[in-house]
């Protein structure tokens, strides 16, 4: 059984006049990772940022930097967000069609190796990936904005792939993304979840370090 649990604010939804300060802000707080959401357009309906905001945010903070891919061919990218200062790298089942390949190439730059599954994949796409991968990132929304509704069905989903974990002797960390909120974190936890991505519930809130503090808490 893994146990770890990190907080890891999205920066989705933060004021992206001042990152250096709200990254600061989360870091008091007691956050372990930050998030950084890339979207192409094509991919999810929304675009963000790419790795020049990522290299900007690395000279900010000494946390690991947690890049989610939602972009069309994200093999074409990999090393450039690795060289930007990326930690782990976590790529879609739905766009990836040669995941093995492209989960050893994001290991052998250096990264933990990510996969995320849509809130309408099946676990069992994962099937014969989950010896190889770091993490799963189990989306509790569709993917593409901050501030959605999370998706009910996804506590059982985390639950599966925790006793999946279980039988194998896997070692993968269970990463949730969408939707969490001070209510619904606890029953996510006890599900089996290890990383906690939070967008909204902490940074639409007046005071963003004791919004994170309170997450810190709930999950340990
Ligand atoms: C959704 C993104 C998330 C999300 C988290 O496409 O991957 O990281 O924005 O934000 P909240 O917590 O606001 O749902
Ligand atoms: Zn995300």
């Amino acid at each position: 059984m893994n146990s770890q649990k990190i907080i890891a604010p999205s920066i989705l939804t933060a004021d992206f006049s001042n990152l250096s300060q709200q990254i600061r802000y989360v870091e008091l707080g007691g956050a372990k990772w930050i998030h950084c959401d890339i979207m192409d357009g094509q991919f999810v309906p929304n675009l963000t940022f790419g790795p020049i905001v990522v290299k900007a945010i690395r000279k900010v903070t000494k946390l690991p930097i947690d890049v989610h891919l939602m972009i069309k061919n994200p093999d074409a990218l990999l090393e450039n967000f690795v060289s930007a200062g990326a930690n782990s790298l976590t790529v879609h089942q739905e766009e990836v069609v040669h995941l093995n390949r492209t989960i050893t190439k994001i290991k052998e730059l250096g990264a933990k190796a990510g996969v995320a599954i849509n809130p309408a994949t099946p676990l069992n796409t994962l099937d014969d990936i989950l010896e190889i991968v770091d993490l799963v990132l189990v989306m509790s929304v569709n993917p593409g904005f901050g501030g959605q509704r999370f998706i009910e069905s996804s506590v059982r989903k985390i639950k599966d792939l925790a006793e999946i974990r279980e039988k194998r002797s896997a070692k993968f960390l269970i990463e949730v993304d969408g939707g969490i909120d001070i209510q619904n974190v606890k029953e996510v936890s006890k599900a089996g979840c290890n990383v906690f991505v939070i967008g909204n519930a902490i940074y639409s809130k007046d005071n963003i370090t004791a919004a994170t503090v309170e997450f810190v808490n709930s999950v340990s």
